[in-house]
């Protein structure tokens, strides 16, 4: 979603806000626009449609010289992806970026008669509001505050005058804000890797905060003004995890990268040798553990998918505790009970979505606890959550969620051990879910290379169809609801996740010539069962393609068959996903698309 930076120090602005404008990318957006000072405080804007690139062009012809500025990435709500809508927004002198929606802009619009509107965006709204406090003795940051208490929605921004040429004001509410403090210098960003290389010493502000940024000094306040103690603190990773690596795409460095990343997942918390998992951060006594009897998982789209296949796991291992996942945006506004001795997991990568946050602070107020599964160190759902564990995925840049997906699975039934071993769980079972988790990433890595070529293989052949079916069942069913999404998200294929069993219930209708089916099909109690669905399929002229850990002893009728060879008993689904991710990746790059950056998408979704 919409990314934001802003500069002031001694260094020329425009080249580090392009810098992380460009870090920023991978986000999503449509338009750009930067605003400076120059050194007499005249200010100067320039703003684009599409790629930062375009920007650059636009500033090639007429450079910023100025030390100080702001930023801005935008992702279209309000308005259309028009000059006019990006950001900056101008009103009399204030400049202002701003990521998260204005609710009430309407209303406040009404009431700001005097100020000539050039866009549709509730970003300008602001501008003018602030703009209409910014009078007399008042200064910018007196503005702003008086201009922030009568709003009401979500808000991370910077705004700057040439009236106080010095400083940027920044604030947040319900969209991230760092502060990040170098040497002569401040670079606030919505996103940490966009101050990589520069400082990783940063002040992540809290909601309700407004920071008065000069070169060398930060001055924290809440919205009354009152001085507030900033905790500075160290941002993590570093500028190398956020280049491609030698790789076409992020995509596929994120794809290839997972036995590393898994590794990191897993490293310090799982004992082979005794059978055991600790999660250290869900810091849960024994008695605590063995207390719950229902957990909750919540996240959206590939975080959801992670929390279903964890549930179908949990449900295996785990004697005693229900298991509930549900859709954030679906459950912040449900009824919901919470049974006594709930737990809550709040799975997300980014650490940012707003559906799955406003799910966190429903269910902690109801008295719940609440535990992140979260990938991005420092970020608003791992700083409210009462406690849980990173992925250690290290940054996702390419929107569609990979490593992160299997990070967080792998990170859930790590919990999953521990809870069943505080329910008398079956030891073997626990253990050999240890051993498994513990030869997964060298199991990845073998499934990667040798079926990289097959699946580039298959994506020529398959990539000029406009519809599939990703079909399977028990822990496949998350996994072809995964593949689905994937395929959708970068490819552009109309693709739908179904549970096999449900192919006569309504999506057999669809099947014929046109259409492409993938069946995750496991070997065990249910492979007869899912070989009946392939013959339906078949039946009618559907073309299938079969992702199997099934030997070849087992007779297989299909297009196109991919078997991996396996010991695994519980953790294939994993396996058979990886192909998934590759065949998508292919598919997409045969189409010729924006493989890391698709068409609409954003990799945080900060606003409902
Ligand atoms: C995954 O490929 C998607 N881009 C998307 O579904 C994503 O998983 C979802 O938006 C949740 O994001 P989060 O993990 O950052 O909360």
């Amino acid at each position: 979603m919409c990314g934001i930076v802003g500069y002031v120090g001694k260094k020329t602005a425009q080249d580090i806000l392009i810098n992380g404008l460009k870090r920023l990318e991978y986000r999503g957006y449509d338009s750009a626009g930067i605003a400076t000072l120059d050194e007499d405080a005249n200010p100067h804007c320039a703003r684009s449609v599409g790629k930062i690139a375009e920007l650059e062009k636009v500033l090639a012809a007429k450079p910023h010289e100025g030390k100080i500025g702001i930023g801005h990435t935008r992702w279209a709500t309000h308005g259309g992806v028009t000059v006019n809508n990006a950001h900056p927004h101008r009103a009399g002198d204030v400049f202002l970026v701003h990521n998260g929606i204005i609710e009430n802009y309407k209303e406040l619009k009404a009431k700001l008669s005097d100020h000539e509107f050039k866009s549709d965006t509730d970003t300008e709204v602001l501008a003018a509001l602030i703009d209409s406090y910014y009078k007399g003795k008042a200064t910018l940051a007196d503005a702003v505050a008086k201009a922030l208490s009568e709003v009401r929605g979500t808000y991370g921004i910077i705004a700057f005058s040439p009236r106080e040429p010095e400083q940027l004001v920044v604030a947040r509410f319900g969209s991230p804000l760092i502060v990040g403090l170098g040497k002569d210098e401040t670079i606030i960003a919505s996103d940490a890797s966009a101050l990589l290389g520069y400082t990783r010493n940063a002040i992540y502000l809290n909601d309700g905060e407004l920071a008065i940024c000069t070169r060398d000094d930060i001055d924290l306040r809440n919205l009354k003004l009152e001085s507030i103690k900033a905790k500075p603190e160290e941002i993590q990773g570093d500028a190398e995890q956020i280049q491609k690596g030698g790789y076409d795409h992020f995509l596929l460095k994120e794809i290839m990268e997972q036995p590393t990343t898994l590794h990191n997942t897993l490293s310090g918390r799982i004992n082979v040798k005794q059978g055991t998992m600790r999660l250290g951060g869900f810091n849960l006594t024994p008695k605590e553990l063995r207390e719950i009897e229902h957990v909750v998982i919540v996240g959206c789209g590939t975080a959801y998918y992670a929390g279903l296949l964890a549930s179908y796991y949990i449900e295996q291992i785990v004697p005693d505790v229900t298991t509930e996942v549900v859709i954030a945006s679906e459950y912040r506004y449900r009824s919901f009970h919470l049974p006594k001795h709930s737990v809550a997991l709040i799975v997300s990568q980014s650490g940012e979505t707003a559906d799955t946050l406003a799910c966190l602070r429903e269910i902690k107020q109801r008295g719940a606890k609440v535990f992140g599964i979260v990938n991005v160190v420092g970020s608003t759902i791992a700083r409210e959550v009462d406690g849980g564990s990173y992925v250690y995925a290290g940054p996702e840049i390419s929107v569609a969620s990979t490593k992160a997906f299997t990070s967080q699975v792998a990170t859930m039934l790590i919990f999953a051990g521990m809870l069943s071993e505080a329910h008398g769980g079956n030891r073997e079972t626990i253990a050999k879910l240890a051993t498994e988790l513990d030869a997964l990433p060298d199991e990845i890595a073998k499934t990667l290379e040798t079926c990289a070529p097959i699946m580039k293989e298959l994506a020529g052949k398959y990539c000029k169809y406009d519809d599939a079916l990703y079909l399977g069942r028990d822990t496949a069913f998350p996994i072809a609801l995964e593949g689905a999404l994937k395929l959708k998200e970068i490819s552009y294929i109309h693709a739908e996740g179904y549970a096999t069993g449900e192919l006569k219930h309504g999506p057999i209708a669809l099947v014929d010539s046109t259409y492409f089916e993938v069946f995750n099909i496991l070997k065990g109690r249910l492979f007869e069962k899912s070989i009946g669905g392939l013959q339906e399929v078949r039946a009618r002229g559907g073309k299938a393609i079969v992702l199997t850990d099934a030997p070849e002893s087992l007779d297989i009728e299909a297009d196109d068959i991919v078997r991996i060879d396996t010991k695994f008993e519980l953790l294939t689904p994993i396996l058979l996903n990886t192909l998934q991710q590759l065949f998508a990746y292919y598919v997409a790059v045969a189409r010729g698309n924006d493989v890391d950056q698709p068409r609409n998408l954003a990799k945080s979704v900060t606003v409902e």
